[in-house]
């Protein structure tokens, strides 16, 4: 049996924040101008490369405030508070339904929050961009099914994937500059496919493919990941090796996994953030959250 979702506190928006890098930098002003700025030109689709407008100096990456989100009446994100800082590596974890993948839906701009802030950098307002804005602006989601290019080689699915200007770059088959070449053998090495390059992406295993989706994103230069279960159907050495490409990722990328598998989270978090029932049950080391009475209750109690 469902039980009734709690009460949603009122925001009091003009409220002191225990942050210092709330309001200062984030005038009205700024944020038109940033959100404005992470609105690409009408024609692109993989281009125009936003830099400089995500403004990461005091810390998070990522601010999401009070998200509430309903299906008909059913609060799936429930006054949910959350911030990563940039270049962490954070673990989501929670029972099903507690609204993980929601919450990467909102941050994505697939579903859009009912109430609730949600920032990227200090100033990009996500709620008021699409989707694409949102890709543009610097956040690749990988979801469970890879969505790679079967029929093509993993070179060339990565030559895909480049963040480049269109006008620039027509075809496949015109010419890479050196330094686009250097930026695929980069990839390649960090997804551990260097062998595979031209290797058709549809022979290649399960975990390889998920390493190939990763890379296809990272081609795309994120600077947020979200993962939802990525080493879901991995064998236990395709597990490890995901694990040790998120560390290499963390720090110049931040990172939002959610996982299921513990012995994967325990191998990759500092700090694990608990959700259940729409709202941040608990935060802290996986031991802190695992020795937290209500995170037992949840897994455990029922
Ligand atoms: N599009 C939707 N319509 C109705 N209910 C939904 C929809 N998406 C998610 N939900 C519900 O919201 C809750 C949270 O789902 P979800 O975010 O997928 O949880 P998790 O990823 O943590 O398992 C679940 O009860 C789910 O059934
Ligand atoms: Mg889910």
């Amino acid at each position: 049996m469902k039980r009734d979702a709690p009460p949603v506190p009122p925001v009091d928006r003009d409220a002191p924040r225990p942050w210092p890098w709330w309001p200062p930098a984030r005038s009205p002003e700024a944020v038109a101008a940033a959100t404005a700025a992470a609105q690409p030109s009408s024609d692109a689709s993989f281009g125009s490369v936003v830099d400089g407008t995500l403004d990461v100096r005091h810390g998070p990456v990522l601010y999401l405030d009070g998200i509430t989100v309903s299906f008909d009446g059913f609060r799936a994100l429930n006054a949910l508070t959350l911030t990563i800082d940039a270049g962490e590596l954070r673990c989501v974890i929670g029972p099903n339904g507690a609204g993980k993948t929601t919450m990467m839906d909102v941050i994505t701009g697939k579903t859009r929050p009912d109430t609730g802030t949600a920032y990227f950098g200090q100033t990009i307002d996500l709620t008021r961009l699409t989707e694409n804005q949102i890709a543009h602006a610097g956040i690749g989601r990988k979801f469970q099914k890879p969505t790679i290019f079967e029929r093509h080689t993993v070179f060339e699915n990565l030559e895909l994937s480049m963040k480049a200007d269109k006008r620039v770059r027509k075809t496949l088959f015109a010419r890479l500059s050196s330094e686009e070449r250097d930026r695929i053998a980069t990839t390649l090495a960090q997804i551990r496919l260097t062998d595979a390059a031209d290797r058709q992406a549809g022979l290649l295993s399960h975990g390889q493919k998920q390493w190939l989706e990763i890379g296809m994103l990272l081609m795309q230069e994120p600077k947020l990941l979200l993962l939802d279960e990525p080493v879901a159907g991995m064998s236990d050495d395709e597990t490890e090796r995901t694990a040790e490409l998120f560390l290499s990722l963390a720090g110049t990328h931040s990172l939002v996994v959610v996982e299921h598998d513990m012995k994967f989270v325990e191998t990759i978090a500092k700090k694990v953030t608990v959700l259940h029932e729409g709202s941040v049950l608990a935060e802290g080391s996986l031991a802190e959250v695992q020795a937290d009475p209500r995170v037992v209750e949840v897994y455990l109690g029922r």
